[in-house]
């Protein structure tokens, strides 16, 4: 059998490891030989965002990188498509394997299809049910595609059903980010929160703030075009975060390259830079997001990922959104989430009461380190 597996953004990384590990694992025993190309479209290539990943996550090295870059999102997924293209009419695999949301999942399921190709898609059927986010429309296509669909829940499943998808073609395999966080929880744990911040300053930046310890920061992550894009939207967060959050707790924020420049674009930086109680650092690793996380008293975020890891670690989250696709993080379903959106007043009273929330670790179901087996296990028993 012959898999292409494609990665094209930070979070992709996260979640194809482990599913190669499996892969490995598989052709070990003998007369078993699934040829496995991994293929990376470029959508991140900064060394930080994208090459350190493979480093630490052991992930094999790269066989072809298509080496799209940046650019509107048309353009994205239009050269994704065309590169993607010529590779599948050369390699002619018997699957594409895409996972998450990224323009390149959308890109190269749209490609795989109209090349007769089997999709697979890991992380299928979680919808936030609001279209104005790029990575909402990549879910439903992507889907409506697929030929197999492995959910990380039960009410993914539900979306699907609601949507039309034939139950045959879903299987419930549970979290494959929580595969990667399993693996990795014991060498976040070695690691000193005052290195982790020492070796990943922002550039050009001096830390002002001293250097906290457990369960006293809070951590944010930033990224989402709804929170970065719009100057007032992002001025209130800043206010907020300079004008209270960071007044009750040091704040780490590892800044995302979409965030750093829309902060200079719209004059916030140096203000930011300057608070005595921010500490402002590059994107990190895994493994040091990880300790940061297992270590933070409050986490602010607009990641996806982080939501989930969130619960699993029982870190306190304030989801600075007004949905979620994952719903299960939410504190009324049993995570430790919090959805605030980006009214103030709203996070505001939100954090305050998180600042006396005790860390709850979650355990939903199959979200237990062995799914990447589950979804090797899956791609081998279909049946058309
Ligand atoms: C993308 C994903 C989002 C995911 C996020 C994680 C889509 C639609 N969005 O958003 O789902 O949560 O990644 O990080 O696919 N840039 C760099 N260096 C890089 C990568 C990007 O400087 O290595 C810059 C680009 O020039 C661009 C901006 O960051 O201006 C945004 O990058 P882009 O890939 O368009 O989307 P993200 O916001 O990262």
């Amino acid at each position: 059998m012959k898999i292409i597996s494609v990665v094209g953004a930070r979070p992709n990384f996260v979640k194809i490891a482990p599913f190669i590990r499996e892969i490995e694992k598989y052709n070990n025993i003998s007369d078993n030989n699934i040829h496995n190309i991994l293929l990376h479209t470029g959508q991140h290539y900064d060394d930080r965002m994208s090459r350190a990943f493979f480093k630490e996550l052991d992930i094999p090295a790269i066989d072809i990188h298509l080496g799209i870059g940046s650019g509107t999102h048309a353009e994205q997924v239009g050269q994704t498509m065309m590169a993607f293209e010529k590779v599948i009419r050369k390699e002619k695999p018997d699957w594409v394997v895409v996972v998450g949301d990224v323009n390149a999942t959308l890109a190269c399921s749209l490609t795989a299809k109209k090349e007769g190709t089997h999709i697979c898609h890991i992380e299928a059927g979680l919808r936030s049910g609001d279209l104005s986010m790029p990575e909402e429309i990549n879910r439903i296509v992507t889907d409506r595609l697929a030929d197999l669909l492995l959910t990380p829940d039960k009410l993914a499943i539900e979306n699907l059903i609601k949507e039309g998808v034939s139950a045959h073609k879903i299987v419930f395999v549970g979290n494959i980010m929580i595969d990667t966080l399993e693996a990795n929880k014991n060498k976040a744990r070695k690691k000193q929160i005052n290195q982790i911040i020492r070796n990943n300053l922002l550039k050009k930046y001096v830390l002002k703030a001293r250097v906290p310890s457990d369960g006293n920061f809070t951590v944010m992550t930033l990224h989402r075009p709804s929170n970065v894009d719009d100057k007032n939207v992002l001025k209130s967060i800043i206010r907020f975060i300079m004008d209270k959050a960071a007044k009750e707790l040091p704040l780490i924020w590892p800044i995302h390259p979409r965030t750093q420049k829309q902060l200079k674009h719209f004059d916030f930086f140096n203000e930011i830079s300057s608070h005595e109680n921010i500490i402002l650092l590059e994107p990190l690793g895994y493994i040091d997001m990880l300790r940061l996380n297992m270590g933070a008293r409050i986490m602010l975020t607009d990641s996806g990922g982080l939501q989930e890891e969130c619960t699993v670690l029982g870190t306190p989250c304030l989801t600075l959104r007004w949905n979620t696709e994952r719903p299960l993080t939410l504190s009324q379903n049993g995570g430790t989430c919090i959805l605030t959106g980006n009214d103030i007043e709203n996070i505001k009273k939100n954090y305050y009461q998180a600042l006396n929330r005790k860390r709850e670790p979650q355990k939903p179901e199959f979200w237990d380190g062995n799914t990447a087996e589950r979804c090797l296990k899956a791609i081998l028993n279909y049946k058309q």
